[in-house]
C-alpha cells in the first residue's frame, strides 16, 4: 500500500469492528426491535473503535450530537495516537432487515484520511451507480433511467431484456420502475439496504448491472468508499425536502444543493471500506454460531492498492 496513513493494520482492525458490531447485532436478528439491534451494533463498534491507535473522527455517523448518544458526528474515538482519520459508518445498514431476519444487513464502515469523504447530511441522495470497465459519464442522473439502461446495455454488448437493476421498492420510485419496464430491462427491487444494492454492480456474480433511486445520503457516502476500491461509477445529488434538510447540509459545509457529485467528490481520498454480514446475502453470509464458535464473513477493500479481501473468522463463544 503506498499510502502510509492506511496501513494493513488499520484496515485489518477495521475489519476486527465491523466483525464485532455484526455479531453484537446478530442477537437481534429475526426479534422485531429494530431499535435494540441498532443498539447493540453501535455500542459494539464503539468499543472496538477505542481500541484502535488512531485519531479517528465520525464524520458519518448516527446523527447529530444531541440525537444520538454514540457514534454522533464529531464524535472522536481511537486510543488518540496515530493517525488522523476521518470515518464513515453504519454500525447496521438495514435495522428492519435484521428485525424481521432478511437478507443483506449489514454492519459497514469506510475510513479515509482527514477530509477524504463528504460530510453528507442525513437526507436523502438521488443515486446512480454501475459496475467498472464503461466509458466515464455512460450514465448519468440527468438522463432518464430507461436511457441510462439502453447505453449500458448497448457498452457491454448485451440486450436490454438481459440487464437487472436493482431499485429499492418504495412509492416514491414508481417512475423509475416504469421507465425501467418501459424499456424491458429487468428489476431487482429490495426492501432495503442500498450500499449492498451499489455495491452488487461491481460484482458480475450478483446479476446486478445497474443501481438506481434515492436512499440516505450517508449510504451514499458509504457505497461511493466501496466503490473507489473496486472501480465502476456514481453519481449522487442530495435530495432535500425541506428548509431544515437544507440548514443541515450547510452546517456540513454544503452551498450549492443542486450539485451532481461524482464519486471522487463522495470519496475524495483514498478509502478502506469494510462490510460484515449480519444476515445472508447476495455477498456475504451472515453470523452464524456453529461448534463452539461464531463465524463472521467480512468483504475489506483498499484503494490504494484495489484489494478486495473476502475474511473468515470463527471466535470462541
Ligand atoms: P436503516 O438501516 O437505517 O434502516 O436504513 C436502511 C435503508 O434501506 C438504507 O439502505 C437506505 O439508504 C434507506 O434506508 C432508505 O430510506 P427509506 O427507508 O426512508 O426509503
Amino acid at each position: 500500500m503506498k499510502n502510509n496513513v492506511l496501513t494493513p493494520g488499520l484496515a485489518d482492525a477495521m475489519v476486527r469492528v465491523t466483525e464485532l458490531a455484526a455479531i453484537a447485532a446478530s442477537a437481534e436478528v429475526g426479534r422485531g426491535d429494530e431499535k435494540k439491534a441498532d443498539a447493540a451494533a453501535v455500542d459494539a463498534m464503539r468499543s472496538a473503535f477505542n481500541e484502535v491507535e488512531f485519531r479517528g473522527r465520525v464524520v458519518i455517523g448516527e446523527g447529530e450530537r444531541d440525537e444520538a448518544p454514540m457514534l454522533y458526528i464529531g464524535e472522536e474515538v481511537g486510543t488518540g495516537k496515530g493517525p488522523e482519520i476521518d470515518i464513515a459508518l453504519d454500525p447496521l445498514e438495514g435495522t428492519t432487515l435484521t428485525a424481521k431476519a432478511m437478507a443483506n444487513a449489514l454492519a459497514v464502515l469506510a475510513i479515509a484520511p482527514r477530509g477524504g469523504l463528504l460530510y453528507a447530511p442525513d437526507t436523502y441522495m438521488d443515486k446512480i451507480a454501475i459496475g467498472p470497465g464503461y466509458a466515464e459519464g455512460l450514465v448519468s442522473l440527468d438522463a432518464t433511467p430507461a436511457e441510462n439502461i439502453k447505453a449500458l446495455a448497448k457498452a457491454a454488448g448485451r440486450k436490454i431484456a438481459d440487464m437487472t437493476v436493482c431499485v429499492l421498492d418504495r412509492p416514491r420510485h414508481e417512475d423509475i420502475i416504469e421507465s425501467l419496464r418501459s424499456a424491458g430491462a429487468r428489476i431487482a427491487l429490495i426492501t432495503d439496504g442500498d450500499v449492498a444494492g451499489v455495491i452488487a454492480t461491481t460484482n458480475s456474480l450478483t446479476g446486478i448491472d445497474m443501481y438506481v433511486g434515492s436512499g440516505g445520503a450517508p449510504e451514499g457516502v458509504l457505497a461511493a468508499a466501496a466503490l473507489k476500491c473496486v472501480g465502476g461509477q456514481m453519481f449522487g445529488r442530495l435530495v432535500f425536502r425541506n428548509d431544515d434538510e437544507k440548514k443541515r447540509a450547510a452546517k456540513t459545509g454544503i452551498s450549492d444543493f443542486g450539485k451532481t457529485y461524482s464519486l471522487n467528490e463522495l470519496a475524495s481520498g483514498d478509502t478502506v471500506f469494510c462490510a460484515t454480514g449480519v444476515t445472508n446475502g447476495t455477498m456475504l453470509n451472515g453470523v452464524l454460531y456453529k461448534d463452539a464458535r461464531v463465524h463472521t464473513h467480512t468483504l475489506v477493500m483498499t484503494s490504494t492498492d484495489g484489494m478486495v479481501r473476502y475474511v473468515r473468522s470463527a471466535r470462541k463463544v
